[in-house]
């Protein structure tokens, strides 16, 4: 029986947990009903870091662990969120969905897909809600583009252009650049490079707008292969060449080097049998439409208000709640806008029982084609059928990983 108001724990205080953390402070400010009840993290000035803010703006103490299963023996939480690095993704969730909580887990859904599926049996197990953590398809911007698609603005769809290359200030010859976060740069923690870390958040919003995707092509190269000044060597890949082929005849070209330095060059565009949208940067964040004969266009605020007035009432409440984001145009405070309503809605799932948008199923999805991505490129660019890696008849980029975290 879930608690009234839900008892909400933390695992792993770090970068994207600071951010959920302004999301779920912003949320309280609101009106909505949840006690944060513990935050754990092996680094404990971060879990002490997290738990004093909550505690300060609910008013109400927040239990510190070092041991994230100590925290769930010791509080019972009704509700996990789950910020840590990709290999502990399926080791944790699964462990709170046994003690009786919801989870919901940063994005990728798992450190590989072998692991993914542990955590979906996990869910159907125990009965638990599964949310995967997932943003970038609950901006304004992306609803717009979902909106248009297969409308009379785009048309059909025909491509997807994507572009993210370029624009490090870095020198990728330098051997003292600082690096990222290492567990980031070790492929057994993080399951591969950009193409997990970011490339899921676009392979969720290619799915979302454009529907299934059949097969992928890539080619994946590691370019900033330097060692850092601590002597560690990444062993992910950092660039992508890809073409995806969608169900429905679409395709998408993408090309994946920010880690290359001097011009940026940081666009997506979606092409259809009617006109375009496109936008600045790697996400359609400012999209901005034209008809075919370019001579009429639809800048970035009255597209998306276009999409707000043309979804039916019931459909723009449950993407932009009133209570929590009446002008979805013009967002009120509190961080990222997706983090907030993924989080309110992960909330309302564990309260109803209603399947999150973005579930484990879906997590799964993108990850299947960020996986797509990395097994084509170890196979030195073999076009693959996304069926082939979702159902782990391949795998051999990912055997070793799982053999690594005793999964095979
Ligand atoms: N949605 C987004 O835009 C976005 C952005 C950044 C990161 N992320 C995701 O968030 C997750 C965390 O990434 P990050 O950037 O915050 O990394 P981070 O390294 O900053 O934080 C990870 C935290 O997990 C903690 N941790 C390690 N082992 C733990 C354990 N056994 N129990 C509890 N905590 C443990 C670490 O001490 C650290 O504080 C990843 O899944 C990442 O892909 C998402």
């Amino acid at each position: 029986m879930v608690q009234d108001p839900v008892r909400v724990a933390f695992v792993g205080c770090g970068g994207m947990s600071r951010e959920h953390l302004s999301a779920w402070r912003a949320l309280h400010g609101r009106g909505a009903r949840f006690e944060v009840v513990a935050a754990a993290d092996p680094a404990v000035a971060l879990a002490e870091g997290a738990a004093a803010a909550a505690a300060q703006w609910q008013g109400r103490p927040v239990a510190v662990h070092a041991d994230w299963r100590r925290m769930l023996e010791e509080c019972h939480p009704d509700a996990v969120d789950v910020c840590t690095p990709h290999d502990l993704h399926h080791e944790v969730a699964a462990g709170c969905m046994e003690a009786g909580a919801d989870v919901i887990v940063e994005k990728p859904l798992a450190v590989t897909l072998r692991a993914g599926r542990r955590m979906l049996a996990a869910a159907r197990r125990h009965g638990r809600i599964l949310a995967t953590a997932e943003q970038v398809r609950r901006w304004p911007g992306s609803r717009a583009l979902a909106w248009a698609a297969g409308g009379s603005l785009l048309g059909r769809p025909l491509l997807a252009s994507i572009q993210f290359v370029g624009g490090s200030r870095r020198d990728p010859e330098a051997a003292d650049r600082p690096g990222p976060m290492p567990w980031r740069l070790d492929r057994r923690r993080s399951g591969g490079g950009v193409a997990i870390d970011i490339g899921v958040h676009m392979a969720d919003l290619l799915l979302y707008c454009f529907g299934p995707i059949r097969r992928v092509t890539a080619t994946c190269a590691l370019w900033a292969d330097r060692p850092f000044a601590d002597g560690r060597t990444p062993d992910v890949e950092d660039a992508m060449q890809i073409l995806l082929e969608f169900e429905s005849g679409m395709h998408c070209t993408w090309a994946h080097a920010s880690v290359l330095c001097g011009q940026a060059l940081h666009t997506n565009a979606y092409y259809g049998t009617r006109g375009s949208i496109a936008s600045a940067g790697f996400y359609p964040t400012a999209p901005r439409w034209q008809r075919w004969d370019g001579q009429e266009t639809l800048e970035p605020e009255a597209l998306i208000g276009r999409c707000l007035d043309a979804l039916p009432a019931e459909e723009r409440e449950r993407l932009f709640p009133g209570w929590l984001c009446p002008d979805p145009l013009h967002p009120q405070a509190g961080g990222d806008i997706g983090v907030q309503l993924e989080l309110a809605e992960f909330l309302e799932a564990v309260r109803t029982r209603r399947a999150p948008e973005v579930g484990g199923a879906e997590g799964y999805a993108a990850q299947a084609v960020a996986a797509a991505i990395l097994e084509s490129g170890h196979l030195g660019g073999q076009p693959l059928l996304v069926d082939d890696v979702a159902s782990g008849r391949i795998s051999r980029y990912q055997d070793p990983l799982d053999a690594a975290l005793g999964l095979a």
